[in-house]
């Protein structure tokens, strides 16, 4: 039998299949009532109904999708900048580019993984006066890296740890800058107040991948309380139709009139997926507290291990990354070679952007340039965190991992 633990693994069973197979029977496959079902199922959980105003969820295929559609409707484009941690997946920054704005990298807080506040708002105050986000190297000149004005921030809540939105909300509004929370870690990531991570800025994003808390395969969730651009990202998310014509082929009120008001995408969720959605969404709870108790059971683990460090925690995680970090002295990438030949799965999150081959050459990035991200990739593995772990699994891993460190 194979005993390897692998990095991720979705939990889907008999509901999720049933599910598939009611869309299936209905034979319409492209977005329709389940597509609609799970929006409204999705908002009601992030935020009671009666709320004003409501929350608008809406869904898309990718997270990715979702964060281009949210800047979209941000005006966001034309040379303006974007501002995001140095420590995310490409994402976060690419759509910048697919509207023609310039992604402006942040280090993260040393000790985190999530945007530094000071160091947001001091690039930021750059700017704002005109000069290139990035600070001189050797204190000649004026610095280096685009200088557009700044359009939006996007905080990304790292491993499904909440960003610090208070302060970073406080920073933006006074510049009159806009905040897209990339939330594809973090559902649910319910804070003290009731309320949730992806529902504090101007729009959140949420992704489905088949690695995330809950899983389509592929899909993503914006959700906003802003009525404009809630009314923008569902005219661009389908073609830039300027109404629902989903149900134009079988519904007899339905006109086959439509007008195209603007050249939109084609990033709509179908059915199929939506309805494996809601039952994932319905034990969304169930799976937190199965990632929470393997959390727990690895910190106890590793709490006393003085070459390890257990992740950062604080209310609201939803645990979706283990990130520990390593001694600098251990070797990290041997140490994940070790564990890969003893059939456990791990992965790294993430290499920073400015490590990256487009971003290197476009910005002319060094690597000391965002100290605290670099450091943190260097001595970081994610480690398999999954519900439906059994407590051999987790015990495994966590046995192999102090077993590599004592060596
Ligand atoms: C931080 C972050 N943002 C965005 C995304 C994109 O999500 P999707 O694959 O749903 O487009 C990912 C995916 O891994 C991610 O880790």
């Amino acid at each position: 039998m194979n005993d390897d633990i692998p990095f991720a693994l979705p939990l889907m069973g008999a509901e999720e299949e049933e599910a598939a197979r009611r869309v299936i029977r209905s034979r319409w496959l492209t977005t329709g009532k389940e597509a609609l079902a799970f929006e409204e199922e999705f908002a009601a959980f992030l935020a009671p109904r009666h709320e004003a105003p409501p929350l608008a969820a809406l869904a898309v295929n990718s997270a990715t999708a979702g964060l281009h559609l949210a800047l979209e409707a941000l005006g966001a484009g034309n040379g303006g900048t974007v501002l995001v941690p140095s420590l995310t997946f490409t994402s976060t920054a690419e759509v910048a580019r697919y509207l023609g704005a310039e992604p402006v990298l942040i280090d993260v807080k040393p000790g985190t993984f999530h945007i530094d506040p000071e160091a947001l708002e001091r690039t930021l105050d750059r700017l704002c006066r005109g000069l290139p986000a990035y600070p001189p190297r050797n204190g000649g000149g004026a610095g280096f890296g685009p200088t557009g004005r700044p359009q939006a921030v996007m905080p990304v809540h790292y491993g499904g740890l909440p960003c610090d939105m208070a302060a970073i909300l406080e920073i933006c509004r006074r510049r009159g800058v806009k905040v897209i929370e990339d939330a594809a870690h973090a559902f649910p990531s319910e804070l003290p107040g009731g309320e949730f991570a992806g529902t504090l800025g101007d729009a959140g994003v949420f992704s489905f991948y088949a690695t995330k808390t809950i899983t389509t395969g592929e899909g993503g969730m914006v959700v906003t309380r802003d009525r404009e651009i809630a009314r923008r990202v569902s005219l661009m998310r389908l073609h830039g139709i300027d109404r629902q014509v989903w149900n134009r082929y079988t519904d007899r009120k339905a006109s086959w009139y439509y007008e195209v008001v603007e050249p939109g995408y084609k990033y709509n969720m179908p059915d199929i997926l939506a309805a494996i959605g809601r039952v994932q969404l319905g034990r969304a709870r169930e799976f937190l507290a199965m990632r929470l108790a393997i959390a727990r059971r690895y910190d106890d683990a590793f709490r006393h291990e003085a070459r390890l460090a257990i992740p950062p925690t604080g209310p609201g995680d939803a645990r979706h990354l283990y990130p520990l970090s390593l001694d600098a002295a251990l070797d990290r990438d041997a140490l994940i070679d070790t564990l890969k030949e003893r059939g456990i799965g791990v992965s790294v999150h993430f290499i920073p952007l400015h490590l990256m081959p487009w971003y290197k050459n476009r910005y002319g990035f060094e690597a000391g340039d965002f100290p605290a991200s670099l450091d943190r990739f260097k001595r970081e593995i994610s480690l398999p965190i999954w519900p439906g772990m059994t407590e051999n699994q987790i015990n495994r891993v966590a046995d192999e991992v102090l077993s590599l460190v004592h060596r």
